[in-house]
């Protein structure tokens, strides 16, 4: 199939992406702009009036997923839609989620520009809380939306200070009218940069994303006695964090074990009363293991618990593990993945196929749309990191095939409902 002669523009993509990061702009060239806080809203007002600006209208699910609507020919059709997130990490970068949101908005005004009319309508998603950091489990939001989670076990998700996830949609006064999942999409694709080294080092512009591998988080809370790091003999410890110490090794040794496609992670730990004369009493931590096979994890979670077992008892504590997210790995739609490869061979990008090693909207969004994904080179496969970096005329690449991949996309259904 020959594509539409039709380019986005690399210099209004780029300066919208530098602009939009001074919201939650860090000093190190990062952003903080946690899900649901006061400049998460400010992004999403921006977003709001840029995408109204483009010729869309703007509809709000009551999980805060925040949809643009361009009009098609035919708008009884559903839209094919471009989504990803604007939420970050607490040291995040300027790229993660935000390319995918915002090359949906130069499509958009691409489209425009051209006076392109495309038979179903085009919208572009920014699905909220992608991150997870604040609310755990990540991919909250497009996981009601692909029927993962209720809507209210969603609300009742907490941050680390209490605040539930319904209560803080509600004071960024994002809580909106339609049912989150009542919401048809006749396809889903999502550009995001790699967030790992392979494309870079392999001198590839474009990754042809074919699924995501699977990912589980575990909770652990490890209890031993608070104490006087003074007068307390060593034989007579019930030290937490000591134990927690060691069960970090033990997630590191199980991935290890497990590689070369396993990882293993513990990001977060929170050790009480943190004083530094008090021996811990306790300690709170998560873990995060990933795996492209489903099984391995499940032999992975079964190590896990043998480990904090056997540590705990070694070290005169008790412990409790429960796994608070289970995203089982995800093969995108062989048509979706089809039109992607197709247009990075249409416009020349040196490109392979991908699996996703990090979470995304869009395992989610499979679930009840054709979906797949672009990924575009960024430097070193530095990520989560306010240091991270992608080159302008990838993204420009990477937001052309997600260009011609939707339009192609929207000729094919076309096509296929006149068969
Ligand atoms: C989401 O960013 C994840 O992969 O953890
Ligand atoms: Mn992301
Ligand atoms: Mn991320």
């Amino acid at each position: 199939m020959s594509l539409p002669n039709l380019a986005i523009d690399p210099a209004r993509l780029w300066d919208t992406i530098m602009d939009t990061a001074k919201i939650g702009g860090t000093a190190k060239g990062g952003i903080k702009r946690l899900t649901l806080t006061e400049l998460d809203a400010e992004v999403r007002r921006w977003f709001i009036a840029a995408c109204e600006e483009a010729g869309c209208t703007v509809t709000i699910d009551d999980m805060g997923n925040i949809f643009a609507r361009r009009p098609g020919r035919d708008n009884s059709l559903p839209p094919i839609a471009i989504g990803s997130h604007l939420d970050t990490q607490p040291t995040g970068g300027k790229y993660d989620g935000i390319i995918g949101v915002l090359s949906g908005l130069e499509l958009l005004r691409t489209l425009r520009d051209a006076g392109y009319e495309t038979t179903h309508p085009i919208e572009v998603i920014d699905w909220t809380n992608e991150e997870g950091s604040r609310f755990a489990p990540a991919m909250l939001s497009s996981g009601v939306f692909g029927g993962q989670f209720t809507r209210d076990w969603a609300y009742a998700r907490e941050d680390r200070d209490g605040v539930r996830f319904g209560d803080a949609l509600t004071e960024i006064g994002f809580v909106g009218e339609e049912p989150c999942g009542q919401h048809p999409l006749a396809a889903h694709f999502e550009l995001h940069i790699e967030q790992g080294p392979i494309l870079e080092a392999e001198d590839r512009v474009i990754g042809v994303v074919t699924g995501v591998q699977g990912m589980r988080w575990y909770e652990v809370t490890v209890t031993g006695n608070d104490s006087h790091a003074g007068s307390t003999p060593m034989p007579l410890r019930h030290d937490a964090l000591l134990a927690a110490a060691r069960m970090i090794e033990a997630v590191h040794q199980i991935a290890i074990r497990n590689a070369p496609d396993a990882v293993g992670t513990v990001g977060l730990i929170e050790a009480r009363p943190n004083s530094r004369n008090v021996i811990p009493g306790e300690v709170f931590f998560t873990v995060d293991f990933r795996h492209p096979d489903d099984a391995v994890l499940a032999s992975m979670e079964q190590a896990l618990h043998a480990a904090l077992s056997g540590i705990a008892e070694a070290s005169a504590v008790t412990h409790a593990v429960s796994c608070i997210w289970n995203s089982p790995a995800v093969r995108f739609d062989a048509e979706c993945i089809g039109a992607v490869r197709h247009a990075a061979e249409q416009g020349g990008f040196p490109h392979r196929d991908i699996i996703s090693g990090a979470g995304h909207d869009s395992a989610y969004v499979a679930a009840v749309a054709p979906t797949s994904m672009i990924f575009v080179p960024c430097a070193r496969g530095i990520s989560h990191n306010e240091l991270e970096s992608a080159e302008p005329e990838h993204v420009a690449a990477g937001a052309n095939v997600l260009l011609q991949a939707v339009l192609a996309m929207d000729s094919t259904l076309v096509e296929r409902a006149r068969a």
